[in-house]
């Protein structure tokens, strides 16, 4: 099959404006309840609906025997009332007779316990059977909706990162390890087996990284984290291929969850459009900061082409233990939210709530008190918005700032047996968005090896593991008059998962001008006190200055007076560094500093947390979302033409408390 350019292809076929709709599970309804859907999406300007992810068991209720008359007749509705298809492959939730005809794909966990059938997502990835039964739903459905007028988009699967343990686990594995190492010695040598006797003699001999008797091989399991996402995007390809060759004409995309198990930066080279799923996780701010962080991710990972929001809650908030309402307004400006960052429309899970079942209180467009609720209204009210957004598609917000994003440095910075659990990627990465976030700057992510020549400052956190070109390109970053602010426990290892020797931290020594002799984490309860009254938890370093000037010392303790932030002229630009994890205000105090003496363009007058200020570009106007997240009204300046009440704008906006606005600019 030949590569599509990404971004040749890009949006759902016969749609103009935002996309707004969301999962679409009519089997679990009668006839009667999808003529109300059809009236009801009608009135809520719904435009594109995703069908069929969980369907499997309707449309193949026995093996190779199809049943498409029910789905049939939903494409046919919808395409009457005027809805665009994201016709989905269901092979996330394989049906029972599957599981009993092959009990051997049936996922393994790492203590090796086969789970049974009875939820969704119990399949093994590199089961032949599996991939089989996928190829041929993926098949039959393509050789009868390919040409449906209704179709607009494939939709493969649901949020791949199911992982298995088992023998075809293993299987697959050993052959995607002799294609990256080539011979037994190289392997033995990147996973360094002399140490704990484990210098294999026999492929056969390598299982994936199963529960074991104590720490497991850190390089191992970086491996096999690294072949799983490769794996998975196999088995995604796979279906891509069989669709594509059906109707090229069809986008095909995949949607992501925020799973450490992706490596999305290769995903998204073979989807025609970067699809996000998103739920906030607290009810604070966090699920604000929680919302931009992931529509920066989506937007970077879609390489500058447009990204849709597949899922979010209408309503929900799920904590882990307590499933919590969205107050009023809030769905309306996280959408918003997304979209300011590029998103191209505002889809939910799902359109009506269930009357029974695993997610039976999940939120939902049409809740189970149905559409005289307030939740519909909001819906309603968001069709109308989203309608007359129709003319932001295609801008993209500007940035010169950016943090750099990396799957295989969270993968090996969270290894067992490391110096500190309390070291989480997405901590370190969530507090460098953050306090950008909360003085409203809008954040591209890139990855390690990517030309960062656009940005004036790049941030870099815990970067644990890097390649030596990486580390060149950052380097010469700095060189060319970029601002690198690098924080601890970044540049260790190389790809390998080999510590780089000499001195912390390896691949940023020259460039930020230090040499960190020891690591000291810190325990719970305790802190490190800095020269400049800041204080520091988690994490503090016995560092050496070599070139670079000290910016603040530790006080007090085994480390009084040792530099903990520094600073390196390193040809035009400058590496900072910071050695210990400072609160947010501290943190932020330092990168805005380095924005400064960066020159990186300031954020739009009034831009905060609170009320988040963020700028779209066309090729001939701007448009500026203003969402206030706060209880008291927000004056932002702007010119122009509010798209949201059709309102004039001369000098100020003025947002009430929970309100937005979309400004087309006078330029
Ligand atoms: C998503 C998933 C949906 C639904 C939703 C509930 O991750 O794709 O099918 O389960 O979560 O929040």
């Amino acid at each position: 099959m030949t590569e599509r350019e990404p971004g040749s292809l890009t949006w759902p076929r016969g749609l103009s404006g935002m996309c707004y709709g969301g999962d679409y599970n009519p089997e679990q309804w009668s006839l009667q309840v999808w003529a109300e859907d059809m009236e009801l999406m009608r009135r809520a300007k719904v435009n594109l609906v995703t069908v069929g992810v969980f369907s499997w068991s309707r449309l193949e209720p026995s093996p190779g025997v199809y049943r498409f008359d029910w789905l049939d007749q939903v494409m046919d509705l919808l395409h009457q009332t005027g809805i665009r298809v994201n016709l989905a492959t269901p092979t996330a939730s394989p049906p029972p007779w599957f599981s009993f005809a092959h009990p051997d794909a049936l996922p393994v966990t790492r203590d090796g316990v086969r789970l049974w059938h009875g939820s969704r997502d119990t399949y093994c990835v590199c089961a032949p059977a599996y991939r089989e039964a996928c190829r041929r739903i993926a098949q039959a459905l393509a050789d009868r909706y390919a040409d449906h007028p209704a179709l607009a988009m494939w939709h493969v699967h649901n949020e791949y990162g199911t992982w298995c343990y088992c023998d075809h686990v293993a299987v697959r594995f050993r052959q995607w390890l002799r294609a990256r190492y080539g011979d037994l010695d190289a392997l033995n040598e990147a996973w360094n087996g002399a140490f704990w006797s484990q210098w294999y003699s026999d492929w056969d001999q390598i299982l994936p990284p199963r529960a074991t008797q104590y720490l497991p091989n850190p390089t191992q399991m970086l491996d096999f984290r690294r072949f799983m996402s490769a794996e998975l995007l196999a088995a995604y390809q796979e279906q891509r291929d069989i669709l594509r060759a059906a109707n090229p004409d069809i986008p095909i995309t995949t949607n992501y969850m925020f799973y450490p198990g992706l490596d999305n930066w290769a995903w998204s080279q073979q989807v025609d459009l970067t699809a996000l799923d998103h739920y906030p996780s607290a009810t604070d701010q966090r699920a604000e900061e929680q919302t931009a962080f992931g529509a920066d991710l989506a937007r970077s990972w879609a390489r500058g082409h447009p990204w849709l929001l597949m899922e979010q809650a209408t309503s929900l908030i799920y904590t882990g233990d307590v499933i919590a309402t969205k107050e009023p307004g809030r769905m309306l400006r996280h959408s918003l939210s997304h979209i300011a960052r590029g998103s191209e429309g505002a889809l939910f899970f799902q359109w009506r709530a269930p009357v029974a079942g695993a997610e039976v209180y999940h939120s939902a467009m049409v809740p189970h008190a149905g559409p005289a609720t307030r939740v519909f209204k909001e819906v309603v009210a968001l069709g109308e918005v989203l309608e007359r957004l129709e003319e932001v598609r295609g801008s993209v917000p500007r940035t010169d700032v950016a943090i750099l994003w990396d799957a295989e440095a969270w993968w090996a910075v969270e290894s067992a047996g490391f110096p500190s659990t309390r070291v989480r990627y997405l901590d370190a990465v969530s507090a460098a968005h953050r306090v950008l976030w909360r003085a409203g700057y809008v954040v591209d992510f890139a990855r390690p090896d990517a030309d960062l020549s656009r940005y004036r400052l790049v941030l870099v956190p815990s970067l644990y593991v890097i390649s030596d070109e990486a580390a060149a390109n950052l380097t010469n970053y700095v060189a060319n008059g970029g601002h690198l602010v690098v924080s601890f426990f970044s540049g260790i290892a190389d790809p390998r998962h080999h510590v780089r020797l000499g001195g912390y931290p390896g691949a940023f020594r020259t460039v930020l001008g230090i040499r960190v002799e020891e690591f000291h984490p810190l325990l719970d309860d305790a802190q490190v006190t800095l020269s400049t009254g800041d204080t520091g938890r988690i994490w503090s370093e016995h560092l050496h200055l070599e070139g670079a000037e000290a910016l603040a010392h530790y006080v007090g303790g085994c480390l009084d007076g040792q530099p903990a932030l520094t600073r390196h002229r390193w040809g035009k630009g400058v590496g900072w560094y910071v050695s210990t994890r400072l609160d947010d205000d501290a943190y932020g105090r330092l990168v805005f500093r380095a924005a400064e003496e960066a020159g990186v363009t300031p954020p739009p007058t009034g831009a905060s947390g609170e009320c988040e200020v963020v700028r779209r570009w066309g090729a001939h106007s701007s448009w500026l979302f203003v969402i206030n997240h706060s209880d008291r009204p927000h004056h932002i300046p702007a010119e122009g033409v509010d798209l949201v009440t059709g309102a004039e704008v001369r000098g100020q906006v003025s947002v009430p408390a929970g309100g937005v606005a979309v400004i087309r600019e006078a330029r």
